[in-house]
């Protein structure tokens, strides 16, 4: 087995601060079931994202909106136990932190609990500050999340890349320093001009990680099953596929039934 680990020690959000300091990139997944959480792991991936992007993968949904706090946890605690290195983050589901302080509070307070996970990711600036404020009054660190933020798309009403424009630009900048200010230990910016994203990396001391935000920042992440190639129908620019596993599974299958079919499967050697 291959591996990227040159430190052994777990993954803490302080550490990640050093890297940055020392120019160190950061490398960062999807995950949400226990094998493969356990395969990227010891790969020696730095942090691992239960993101609610298993409402698209791993549910089938067109949006991230449906999936629930509930479904969030169980995603959660299956990674959590396989996790010996990565940072574990769980995104809050849409509708459990918009609104009310107090509810992001006990939604983040219910997946710290129940899943063991060591941080939490919301989508938002400014019109969220109270709800970071308030997890992070329990003692949660909170990673922020701009630029494309799926949870908005029946605002946006569309995936293309977001702040191309000056005034949505100032306002992602003044919003990345604010989650900087109020406290976030890592900020996500997804889609955005790899201009800006550079120029908000260099301003703020807390690691930028990108998706679709070019090289200038200090680390990627892509979503697990775009980056093996087992959702091939998805193929943005910013997406390198690693592997390509649809059709490493669609040979095998096939080969499977074949087997079966003939009776070629199983032999003398795989019965008792
Ligand atoms: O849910 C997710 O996978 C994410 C990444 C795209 C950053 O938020």
């Amino acid at each position: 087995m291959s591996t990227y680990i040159e430190d052994n020690r777990k993954v803490t959000t302080h550490r990640l601060v050093e890297m940055k300091a020392r120019n160190e990139k950061i490398a960062m997944l999807t995950a949400y079931d226990y094998s493969m959480a356990t395969l990227i792991d010891g790969a020696g991936i730095d942090i691992i994202l239960v993101g609610d992007s298993a409402s698209n993968v791993m549910a089938g949904n067109i949006t991230t909106l449906p999936i629930t706090l509930d479904q969030m946890i169980y995603h959660g605690k299956s990674v959590v136990k396989a996790v010996k290195r990565a940072l574990v983050v769980v995104d809050m589901p849409f509708g459990t932190y918009q609104g009310d302080p107090l509810e992001a509070y006990h939604s983040a307070i219910r997946i710290m609990k129940e899943t063991h996970a060591d941080c939490v990711k919301l989508e938002g600036g400014a019109e969220i500050r109270e709800s970071i404020e308030k997890i992070l009054c329990a003692g949660i660190p909170v990673m922020g999340h701009l630029g494309l933020t799926p949870q908005s798309i029946n605002k946006f009403g569309t995936y293309a890349v977001r702040a191309k424009e000056e005034a949505e630009a100032k306002k992602l900048i003044e919003d990345a320093h604010l989650l900087e200010e109020i406290g976030c230990f890592a900020l996500v910016l997804e889609k955005i001009p790899a201009s800006l994203a550079a120029r908000v990396a260099s301003e703020l001391t807390i690691p930028v990680i990108g998706i679709g935000a070019g090289g200038g920042v200090d680390g990627q992440v892509l979503v697990m099953h775009d980056m093996l190639g087992i959702n091939k129908g998805f193929s943005p620019r910013f997406l390198r596929r690693y592997a390509d596993l649809s059709t490493i599974i669609d040979d095998a299958v096939t080969h499977y039934i074949q087997d079966v079919k003939s009776c070629d499967f199983p032999n003398e050697k795989e019965q008792y």
